[in-house]
C-alpha cells in the first residue's frame, strides 16, 4: 500500500514535537485555545506562553487524525519565535506547505490546529485589556456574489448545512457556479470544528 502523506507529515505524525504529556495545569501559559468536536473525534487544546508579545513556548493536545497530529506538530514549530501578529495571520495553506502537501480530502484536518491557536491568541489578548485587536481577513469563495469564507460560516452558526440552504443563506453560487466545491469543503471543515 502506497503512504499518501509526505515525508514530512509521517515524521511529524511519528515524532510530533511539544505536545502536552504533563497534566495541563502544570503548564502555566498566557493564552489558551480550545477548538473542535469531540463527537466526531476531533478535539484541539493549544497553549502559549508569550513574553513582549513573542510566542516562545508552547503545547498541544489533540484527539485527532493523523493530519490534524502532523499539522498541529508543525504548526507548533513555526510559531515559536513569531509576534503574535503574524501567528495570527497564518493560514491552513501555510501549513499545509510546511508539510509538503497533504491529500485533498484531509486538508480540512490542517484547520483545527489554527483555529486553536487564534483562541489561544484572543485568550491572551483579552487577558491583556486588548480584545479582539486581531481579526483574520475574509477570504472570498464565491466571486460572483462577493461570498466570503465568514459569511459561510455566519449562515453554519445558523444552521445551515447543505448546499441548498448555503444558497438560501447567502445566494452564493448563483453566478457561475464555480465555487460550489470550495464552499461545500469548507462547510464540511466547519462541522469538523462546531460539529
Ligand atoms: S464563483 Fe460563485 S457563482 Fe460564480
Amino acid at each position: 500500500m502506497d503512504w499518501l502523506y509526505s515525508d514530512i507529515v509521517k515524521k511529524h505524525f511519528t515524532e510530533p514535537q511539544n505536545v502536552l504529556l504533563e497534566d495541563e495545569s502544570s503548564w502555566p501559559c498566557d493564552g489558551r485555545g480550545q477548538t473542535g468536536n469531540i463527537t466526531c473525534g476531533d478535539q484541539m487544546l493549544m497553549l502559549l506562553r508569550i513574553k513582549d508579545d513573542v510566542i516562545t513556548d508552547c503545547r498541544w493536545k489533540t484527539y485527532g487524525c493523523a493530519s490534524a497530529i502532523a499539522s498541529t506538530s508543525a504548526l507548533s514549530e513555526i510559531i515559536k519565535g513569531m509576534n503574535i501578529r503574524e501567528a495570527y495571520a497564518i493560514k491552513p495553506e501555510d501549513i499545509v506547505n510546511e508539510l509538503g502537501g497533504l491529500p485533498e480530502y484531509k486538508i480540512h484536518c490542517s484547520v483545527l490546529g489554527d483555529k486553536a491557536l487564534r483562541a489561544a491568541l484572543d485568550d491572551y489578548l483579552e487577558k491583556t485589556g486588548r480584545k479582539g485587536m486581531l481579526k483574520v481577513e475574509a477570504k472570498e469563495i464565491c466571486h460572483c456574489m462577493g461570498i466570503t469564507d465568514k459569511d459561510i460560516e455566519e449562515a453554519f452558526k445558523n444552521g445551515a448545512r447543505s448546499w441548498e440552504k448555503l444558497q438560501e443563506a447567502t445566494k452564493i453560487g448563483t453566478g457561475c457556479g464555480g465555487c460550489q466545491s470550495a464552499a461545500m469543503d469548507y462547510l464540511h471543515s466547519l462541522e469538523h470544528i462546531y460539529g
